[in-house]
C-alpha cells in the first residue's frame, strides 16, 4: 500500500525509536503517519498457526521452527500467550544483546517505507546523540539502519532526533529554541540557532528507566507499570497508590536529570544566544495530564545563559521526531 500510494517518489521521515517506529509522509498537502511497535514475540511454527495468522493479516514471517510476529501485533500476541515482548533495540540503538535486532528492525522497516518508489527517492531517519561522548554504538547503529534504508533503494541520511523535534516543532522561532525528545530509551536534547545544532545531548534515562526502575521499586513487572503509566498515570501529588508513588518518584528522576544536564552542558559550552528562546517538549514520555507543570516546576530558578520565552508541549508528542525527519529529507 505504501510503495503505490507514495509514486510521486516524495521524501520520506522515518523516525526509529527505541519503542515505536514512526513514519512521515507528504501526501495531498497534508503529513501522514504510520507507527508500528519496534518489538516483537517468537513462537513455535505450527502449520496451523501460520495459515491462522496470514488469514488474521497478521505480521509475521517463519523463521525455521518459530514464527516471528513484529511490530504492534507483537504485543496482543505477547498478552494472549502471556510472554514478555523482545525489544530489538535499547537506549535508543540496536540492543546488541538481542542477536535477532537486526533482522526485526529491517521488517518493520520495510513494511513501513516499502521500497522506494524511484531509485534515490530521499529519506531521513533519527539517530540519537551519544549519551557521554562516546558515539560507537552510535556509529554501528546508524550504519545498519543506513544499510537497510539502501538496501530498499532509498538515499538515507541520519538526523539527530533533538535536531528533528526543532525542525518538525521549531519553524515559528526560525528553527531556534530548545527541543527535547522524552522517548522510551533515552531523552534527546538539542539547543539549536537557525536550525544549527550549537548543543546536542542525550541523557540515558527516559520511559524504560520509569518502568523498570518503579517495578523493581515494589516487586512488580516492568509491563504493568508501563501499563498503567500509559492508561492512568498523571501527574497529582502524593496518593494512595503505590503504583502511581513509584511511578511519579521516577518520572521526577527523569526529568532532573535532564534539567541537571541542560544546566551542565549550558555551563560548560556558554551558548551566546541574543534573545529569549522557546522551548518545546515531545515524545511519548510527556503524555501524562501535568507532564508540562511538573516540568516547569523542575526548571524554575535553575541557572541558564540564556532566557527561556515559553515552554510548551508539542502538539502531538509521538510524531514530532518523524515530522522533523520528514523536514529535514526535503531540505
Ligand atoms: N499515554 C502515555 N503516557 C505515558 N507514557 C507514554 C504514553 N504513551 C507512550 N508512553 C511512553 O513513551 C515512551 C515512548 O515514547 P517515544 O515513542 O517518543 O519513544 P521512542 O522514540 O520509541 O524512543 P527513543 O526516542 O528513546 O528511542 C514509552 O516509554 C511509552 O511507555
Ligand atoms: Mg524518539
Amino acid at each position: 500500500m505504501n510503495t503505490t500510494e507514495d509514486s510521486a517518489g516524495q521524501p520520506v521521515g522515518l523516525d526509529v525509536g527505541t519503542s515505536r517506529i514512526v513514519v512521515a509522509r507528504n501526501r495531498d498537502n497534508k503529513q501522514h503517519f504510520e507507527a508500528q511497535l519496534n518489538a516483537f514475540v517468537s513462537l513455535p511454527n505450527f502449520r496451523l498457526t501460520e495459515s491462522l495468522l496470514t488469514e488474521e493479516k497478521v505480521f509475521h514471517e517463519v523463521d525455521g521452527s518459530k514464527i516471528v510476529v513484529a511490530g504492534s501485533d507483537a504485543q496482543r500476541f505477547a498478552d494472549m500467550f502471556h510472554v514478555e515482548v523482545r525489544r530489538p533495540m535499547r537506549s535508543g540503538v540496536l540492543n546488541p544483546d538481542e542477536p535477532e535486532s537486526l533482522a526485526v528492525v529491517q521488517r518493520i522497516i520495510a513494511k513501513l517505507v516499502g521500497p522506494a518508489a524511484k531509485e534515490g527517492q530521499r529519506l531521513s531517519f533519527s539517530v540519537p546523540a551519544p549519551v557521554g561522548g562516546e558515539g560507537d554504538d552510535i556509529a554501528y547503529h546508524e550504519a545498519s539502519i543506513r544499510q537497510i534504508l539502501t538496501g530498499l533503494g532509498y538515499q538515507a541520511s541520519p538526523i539527530n532526533e533533538g535536531l528533528a523535534v526543532v525542525l518538525g516543532e521549531m519553524a515559528a522561532s526560525n528553527y531556534t529554541g530548545i527541543a527535547i525528545s522524552f522517548g522510551s530509551g533515552l531523552c534527546n536534547v538539542c539547543l539549536a540557532a537557525l536550525s544549527l545544532p550549537v548543543i546536542t545531548f542525550s541523557v540515558p534515562k527516559a520511559g524504560d528507566f520509569i518502568d523498570t526502575r518503579a517495578a523493581k521499586a515494589i516487586g512488580e513487572l516492568a509491563t504493568r507499570m508501563r501499563t498503567h503509566k500509559e492508561q492512568s498515570f498523571q501527574f497529582n501529588g502524593v496518593s494512595a497508590d503505590r503504583l502511581h508513588n513509584a511511578l511519579a518518584v521516577y518520572y521526577d528522576d527523569v526529568i532532573r536529570s535532564v534539567v541537571d544536564a541542560l544546566v551542565l552542558n549550558c555551563a560548560q559550552r556558554h551558548p551566546k544566544l541574543e534573545h529569549p528562546v522557546p522551548m518545546v517538549l515531545s515524545g511519548g514520555t510527556t503524555m501524562p495530564k501535568g507532564f508540562l507543570e511538573q516540568f516547569e516546576k523542575m526548571l524554575r530558578g535553575r541557572e541558564l545563559p540564556f532566557q527561556i520565552s515559553e515552554v510548551r508541549l508539542a502538539p502531538d508528542p509521538r510524531y514530532s521526531t518523524a515530522r522533523g525527519a520528514l523536514v529535514a529529507a526535503h531540505i
